[in-house]
């Protein structure tokens, strides 16, 4: 990418460098040399160049390093760039947009859109019209007798909607809505409702039902602008691992923007969501038992342990989670239906852990391993003592925050070549039997799995933790899988329980199509609404496997998030395909065209709370 440096300052810059972060990981081309690259951050020299005088430019040029990593949007382009000159002194540097020629627009071309059966956000289980309408203009006037349970998710419901500021949902003059425990129980999750012009009748069995319940009415009533059509509705979900995913690793959300995200998970009826706190950039989970991990590692910028990556520049920004704020994601969610899974990144993803405790390397180790995110030495060997400390330690601390249980170890992206010049490691391999790189993983995974499970929890891991001569980390870990479904299948047939996050659909850091206005990545390719809903999880010829496959989950990593509230309109309308196809039974999924009409309303929903959406359906 070509570029240019203008001096448009009074003084002449000497022996500068010019600092800046790209997405990924880049190279110098031409007139500049690198001086540092940590990840995507860079700080270049200028080649055949003493000096800078006012209104003078340097042109050079640089490029991203991997193929995969082509420039197609303006989220290629440089962030936080600054100087630092001759005496350390930083200055910051204003940065162009990239430019793209006219001839790189695309012209994408609505899709179809059918009014939907039902303007309801996932669509449900039954649903029979009766022809005749419900006045919920004025809202709901509720009735649940005696059952506490069922009047505080009721009462969620309501905070709820006065949040996203919809109209109430109590109201005294509103309509009657009858709130009842049926004598034949329903599943936890499951609601029916009949709804007449005089009457509704809620009938559900627990907290969650109701809860689900409300939100459709409440959905039901915007959509429809107050007057619900009448009928009978049933409904329950398909998967039971109905999750989203947000790297607050790579940046830094604060947690109102987590309960926002709830609050937008708990409309869709979404119900896990997996709490990505820790990669090579920051670990941010405040610890107990290792307080300095988030003292030393949460901000980063000039001068910290990690430089100004993902367009943070000079001055330090970031922050951790403490216990107080992880037992407020815990609660928020809670009443919202949905439990958290922490995830912590073992062995690699781990530059941020190591920065701070090198001593889990092997010191004598000589193997040369860069991560596909351009991290050198960033993973964790597991033939040292202190790995062991951290993680026996660690693991049981984290586990004990998140009532779910569940505790996701990472696995994802072993960088080549880690290990395989590490003394202790041969040694490891010969008094274990390993014999491969897998082998020595899957030890690694199997033995912090096993701690996960004595502390009570289950282990879950991304899809490469299946790797080893013994079919991988064991211990009746979850696996996701995310390169595509394959991994996930094949782990299925092993007997894994899985949750399907393939990147060519549920990805929603990739950009959903080739025009230069729109942000994200394209690496899985682009994942525009179509991609997002016309897939399934199960194969149709291996229907057996439905029961391994716990569900679907969306991901958002989060190097191009510069603004806690960028990641809405990456999110939205894309996630409300995830939503569909996690709850929708197959029959009662919609095509595409249908889909789309049904999000038309729902957009009123994201427009009135102020959640940024983006224009593309
Ligand atoms: C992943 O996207 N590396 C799990």
């Amino acid at each position: 990418m070509a570029a240019q440096l203008v001096n448009g300052g009074e003084a002449t810059l000497k022996d500068f460098r010019l600092c800046f972060s790209l997405v990924a990981p880049g190279t110098a081309v031409s007139g500049c040399r690198m001086v540092q690259q940590v990840g995507g951050y860079m700080e270049l020299s200028p080649e055949l160049l003493a000096s800078l005088v006012p209104g003078g430019c340097w042109d050079f040029a640089f490029a991203y390093d991997l193929e995969r990593h082509h420039p197609i949007n303006g989220t290629w382009g440089p962030t936080g760039a600054y100087l630092i000159l001759e005496n350390e002194e930083l200055l910051e540097v204003q940065t162009e947009p990239m430019a793209f020629p006219e001839s790189a627009r695309v012209t994408v071309l609505p899709p179809e859109v059918q009014e939907p059966e039902l303007r309801l956000i996932p669509h449900p289980a039954v649903w029979q019209a009766s022809g005749e309408v419900c006045d919920a203009s004025s809202g709901f006037a509720w009735n649940t007798g005696a059952a506490d349970e069922l009047a505080t998710a009721l009462d969620s419901a309501e905070k709820l909607a006065a949040r996203c500021g919809f109209p109430e949902f109590s109201k005294e003059a509103g309509v009657s809505l009858v709130v009842q425990i049926p004598e034949e129980p329903l599943v936890s999750e499951e609601y029916a409702l009949t709804l007449t012009p005089s009457q509704i009748t809620l009938s559900a069995s627990g907290y969650s039902g109701v809860f689900y319940a409300a939100v459709t009415l409440q959905q039901l009533r915007l959509s429809y602008d107050g007057f619900i059509p009448c009928g009978t509705l049933r409904d329950r979900p398909r998967f039971q691992w109905r999750g989203q995913h947000l790297d607050c690793a790579r940046h830094f959300y604060r947690v109102e923007s987590l309960l926002r995200l709830l609050d937008l998970m708990a409309l869709l009826k979404l119900n896990r969501f997996h709490w990505h706190l820790i990669d090579d950039e920051a670990f941010r989970l405040e610890l107990d038992s290792f307080p300095e991990l988030t003292e030393r590692t949460a901000q980063r910028g000039h001068g910290c342990l990690t430089p100004g990556v993902f367009g943070s520049g000079k001055e330090p920004s970031g922050g951790t989670y403490s216990k107080a704020d992880v037992a407020q994601v815990v609660g928020h969610a809670a009443k919202l239906g949905i439990e958290v899974m922490p995830e912590i990144e073992i062995p690699a993803h781990a530059r941020a852990l190591l920065q701070v405790f090198p001593e889990m390397r092997d010191p004598a180790d000589e193997s040369r391993e860069v991560s596909v995110q351009g991290y050198c030495e960033n993973t964790l060997n597991p033939a040292m003592p202190q790995t062991w400390a951290f993680l026996e330690k660690a693991l049981p601390e984290v586990h004990s925050r998140f009532p779910l249980g569940v505790v996701h170890l990472g696995c994802d992206e072993f960088p080549p070549g880690t290990w395989a010049k590490s003394p202790a490691v041969e040694r490891l391999k010969a008094e274990h039997g390993l014999h491969s790189t897998d082998d020595v993983q899957e030890w690694m995974m199997s033995r912090a799995a096993s701690i996960v499970a004595e502390s009570g929890g289950r282990p879950a891991a991304w899809e490469e933790a299946i790797r080893g001569q013994h079919d991988g980390i064991g211990h009746d870990a979850l696996l996701f899988s995310w390169t595509g479904s394959g991994p996930g299948l094949e782990a299925a047939r092993a007997g894994y329980d899985v949750v399907m996050c393939p990147a060519n659909h549920i990805y929603f850091d990739m950009a959903p199509n080739s025009d230069p206005s729109q942000r994200g990545f394209n690496w899985a390719g682009f994942v525009s609404m179509k991609d997002a809903l016309c897939w399934d999880p199960v194969p149709e010829d291996e229907p057996e496997l439905e029961t391994r496959i716990l569900g679907i989950q969306g991901q958002l990593w989060s190097e191009t998030v510069l603004e806690d509230r960028d990641c809405e309109a990456m999110l939205a309308p894309r996630i409300l395909a995830l939503s569909e196809g996690a709850w929708s039974s197959v029959g009662r999924k919609r095509e595409l065209p249908e889909f789309v009409g049904a999000t038309t309303h729902f957009r009123k929903l994201l427009e009135r709370w102020g959640w940024n959406c983006h224009e593309l359906i």
